[in-house]
């Protein structure tokens, strides 16, 4: 699966070096990883905090040659890939998936996952695939304001993880969930998917199109949309609406 290893002490963003490969046609696999990003990116234009050392901050090469509209899957895959290895590497610690990104340990967000696509025609030319896991970092690595929301893998645990291990552990997963997905299309990953989230048949606040609603996510439609039943009854399907933590 890994075409090509490049490694950085510090860059602005994984996410920036490994779409300037794609552009010059790195191949499938290829994989960008940075001590620190300067200037790291999560999804809706939020920052990602990256200190050196602390975490892994990785984007990877995807050139599936599908339709742009399948996109949604392969960030539902890669959320399960990551959280089997992150699940294995940091027993006995119970770490489920919120939709459509994000990991999190008793609420609290340890890693996200933002899938950036270049199509042409309607078929992707190439995904690149973003990581961004909190390892090692402590209270102090996060402002005040992320403190409630936003933990890492040693707060949760009490001891340091070796990154390189958990970046072994998630390249095996996703290969093996890719070749499936290749294989068998979705439908297996998403049975995987709704084992391991932590969103579904939970009424939550949702906004959609702007405006705060509530809902129950039910499923995924085959698109790896999120199917929502509102409160009128009605099941909608979510492509990428923002969840409110309940409360
Ligand atoms: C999110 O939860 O909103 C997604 C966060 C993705 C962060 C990773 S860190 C490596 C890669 N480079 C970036 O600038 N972002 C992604």
């Amino acid at each position: 699966m890994i075409g090509g290893l490049r490694l950085f002490d510090e860059v602005d963003s994984t996410q920036n070096i490994a779409q300037r490969l794609a552009e010059d046609g790195a191949p499938e696999g290829t994989l960008v990883i940075a001590e620190q990003q300067t200037n790291g990116r999560g999804r809706m234009g939020r920052k990602w905090v990256s200190p050196s050392g602390k975490g892994i901050w990785m984007s990877f090469i995807l050139r599936p040659g599908m339709p742009i509209h399948f996109a949604p899957q392969l960030t539902l895959l890669t959320a399960v890939a990551l959280c089997r290895a992150l699940r294995a590497a940091a027993a006995p610690l119970d770490i489920g998936i919120k939709w459509p990104n994000d990991l999190l340990i008793g609420g609290k967000k340890i890693s996200g996952i933002l899938l950036e696509s270049t199509a042409e025609e309607e078929r992707l030319r190439y995904v690149i695939a973003g990581i961004g896991i909190s390892v090692n970092l402590t209270e102090d690595d996060y402002p005040p304001e992320l403190r409630e929301i936003a933990t890492s893998l040693r707060i949760q645990l009490g001891r340091p993880l070796d990154r390189a291990e958990i970046i072994a552990g998630f390249f095996s997963q996703f290969q093996q969930l890719y070749a499936v997905y290749q294989r068998e299309g979705f439908a297996p990953i998403q049975t995987l998917w709704e084992a391991l989230s932590v969103t579904l048949n939970k009424p939550t606040r949702l906004i959609i199109g702007g405006l705060e609603t509530t809902g129950t996510p039910v499923g995924l439609n085959e698109q790896g949309a999120l199917l929502v039943r509102r409160n009128d009854g009605a099941v909608v399907p979510l492509f990428s609406a923002e969840q409110v933590p309940p409360g």
